[in-house]
């Protein structure tokens, strides 16, 4: 929806292709989605600090981090999520355009807003990335205690106790954060980047 009216595009002169042509690598938009505790973030960090390595230009979008910033009058009722991933779709977008690889991670509950996201860009501009770990292991895992205060009701609407989490229906890239290391679901990116010649 544009609220926006007498706006008008005004192209550049400088086109994504020649910025990829420049930094030698393709720019896309590497979207983790899971479970909060899943490893989105742990494994998103790893993946930036190797593309970095690689002389990739790479940025990196974590929830908790933009939740502070840009989207610091979001909360998480379901239109407030809807917004808060329309908004970094959004940012994703113009970091692509920008040439970089861009890796974000956020909850991302439901289907359709993942969809949205995945709509704003080229096909082969949007690589959703299933951050596999089930419920009980989250739980376990609770690093900033708020699973546990999901369950004593200190916290409403959490995802996977009180709010729901829809599983992707098409990931090109799932990572199993309970049987695989850190490096190994690194690679696995990595390998697809290499494989599909973004890189
Ligand atoms: S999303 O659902 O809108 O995609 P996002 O990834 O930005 O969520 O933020 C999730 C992070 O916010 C979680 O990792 C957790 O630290 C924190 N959080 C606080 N309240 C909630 C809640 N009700 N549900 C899920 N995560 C929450």
């Amino acid at each position: 929806m544009n609220t926006s009216q007498h706006i008008t595009w005004h192209e550049s002169e400088v086109k994504k292709e020649e910025r990829q042509r420049r930094n030698d690598h393709k720019s896309v938009l590497i979207w983790f989605t899971g479970l909060s505790g899943s490893g989105k973030s742990t494994v998103s960090v790893v993946l930036e600090k190797a593309l970095f390595q690689r002389q990739i230009h790479t940025y990196r979008l974590d929830g908790d981090n933009v939740r502070h910033g840009l989207n610091n009058n979001l909360g998480f009722s379901p239109e407030d999520r809807t917004e808060n991933i329309r908004r970094i779709g959004e940012v994703g977008k113009l970091m692509v355009d920008a040439g970089l690889i861009t890796v974000s991670a956020f909850i991302s509950p439901y289907q359709a807003d993942r969809d949205t996201v995945r709509s704003l860009l080229q096909k082969d501009e949007f690589i959703e990335v299933h951050t596999l770990c089930s419920l009980e292991e989250c739980e376990a895992r609770d690093p900033k205690g708020l699973y546990q205060k999901a369950r004593s009701g200190e916290i409403a609407g959490f995802t996977g106790i009180s709010a729901p989490y829809e599983t992707p229906e098409t990931p090109e890239i799932v990572i199993d954060t309970e049987k695989d290391s850190i490096e190994q679901s690194v690679n696995k990116i990595v390998n697809y980047l290499k494989l599909y010649q973004y890189i």
